[in-house]
C-alpha cells in the first residue's frame, strides 16, 4: 500500500517536472492565451517611435480555471521565420533555453486574465518582420502555455519593423552621396574655371 502511494506520488512529481510543465521544449506547451497586436498585417512600424498595444487572455472556449497556475507572462516580438533565414543568431529551437526566435520582452508582469498593454518599440529592435507571442509562467517559473498573433505556420499576420540603424544607414548613406556630389562639383567648377581663365588669356 505505502509503495503503491509513494509509486504514484513519484509518477506525480514526475508528470508535474517533466511533462506537465513541458520540460522546456515549445511543442509541449499548450496553446491557450488568445493573444492580438495592434500592428495590421504588413504594417510598417519604426523603432524606437511608434507603439504597439498587445491583449492577452484565456482563450474563451477553454474553461475557466485552465489557467490557475499561471503566476507570470512575458509578452514578446518574435522574428517571423523570413527574417531567420541564414540567421543562426535568430533560430527557432524546441528547446526553449535555446531557442531565439523571441528576444524582445514587450511586457513582463503578473498574470491576470484579459490584460492589456501598450509599449513603444524599443530603440534596439532590428529591421525585421515579427509577429507577438504571450507565454505564461508557473510559480517555478517555467513556461506552461503561450498563445500567438500568428498561426502555427507563422505566415499570416506578420508586421514589420524598421530598425534605428536602418534608418541610419540611410541618412548616413545619402550624406556619403551628398558629400560626393559636393566634390565632384566642386572639381567641376574649378575645371570650367581653369579653362574660362586660359580662353581669357588667350
Ligand atoms: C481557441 O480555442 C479554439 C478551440 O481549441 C480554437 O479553435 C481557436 O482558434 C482558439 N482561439 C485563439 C484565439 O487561439
Ligand atoms: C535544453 O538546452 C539546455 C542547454 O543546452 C539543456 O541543459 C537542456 O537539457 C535542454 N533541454 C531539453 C529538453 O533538451
Ligand atoms: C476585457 O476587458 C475589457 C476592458 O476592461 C472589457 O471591456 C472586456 O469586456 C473584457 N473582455 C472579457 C472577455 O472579459
Amino acid at each position: 500500500m505505502e509503495s503503491y502511494y509513494l509509486l504514484k506520488t513519484s509518477l506525480l512529481l514526475f508528470c508535474l517536472v517533466e511533462t506537465c510543465y513541458g520540460g522546456g521544449l515549445f511543442s509541449s506547451l499548450q496553446q491557450t492565451l488568445a493573444v492580438t497586436a495592434s500592428p495590421r498585417e504588413s504594417q510598417v512600424l519604426k523603432a524606437g517611435e511608434d507603439s504597439i498595444t498587445v491583449t492577452w487572455g484565456l482563450n474563451q472556449s477553454l474553461g475557466p480555471g485552465t489557467d490557475d497556475l499561471y503566476k507570470s507572462v512575458k509578452v514578446k516580438l518574435c522574428y517571423a521565420p523570413n527574417s531567420q533565414v541564414d540567421r543562426k543568431w535568430r533560430k527557432t529551437s524546441d528547446n526553449l533555453s535555446k531557442d531565439k526566435t523571441c528576444q524582445f520582452t514587450i511586457v513582463n508582469k503578473p498574470y491576470g486574465n484579459n490584460q492589456s498593454f501598450e509599449g513603444q518599440i524599443e530603440r534596439d529592435v532590428p529591421t525585421a518582420a515579427y509577429f507577438v507571442r504571450a507565454y505564461a509562467y508557473n510559480s517555478a517559473g517555467e513556461e506552461v502555455a503561450f498563445g500567438q498573433t500568428t498561426d502555427a505556420k507563422k505566415k499570416n499576420n506578420l508586421f514589420e519593423i524598421e530598425g534605428i540603424s536602418g534608418r541610419h544607414m540611410s541618412i548616413d548613406t545619402a550624406s556619403i552621396c551628398f558629400s560626393a556630389f559636393s566634390l565632384v562639383s566642386l572639381f567641376g567648377f574649378f575645371l570650367v574655371e581653369r579653362r574660362n581663365r586660359r580662353l581669357a588669356k588667350n
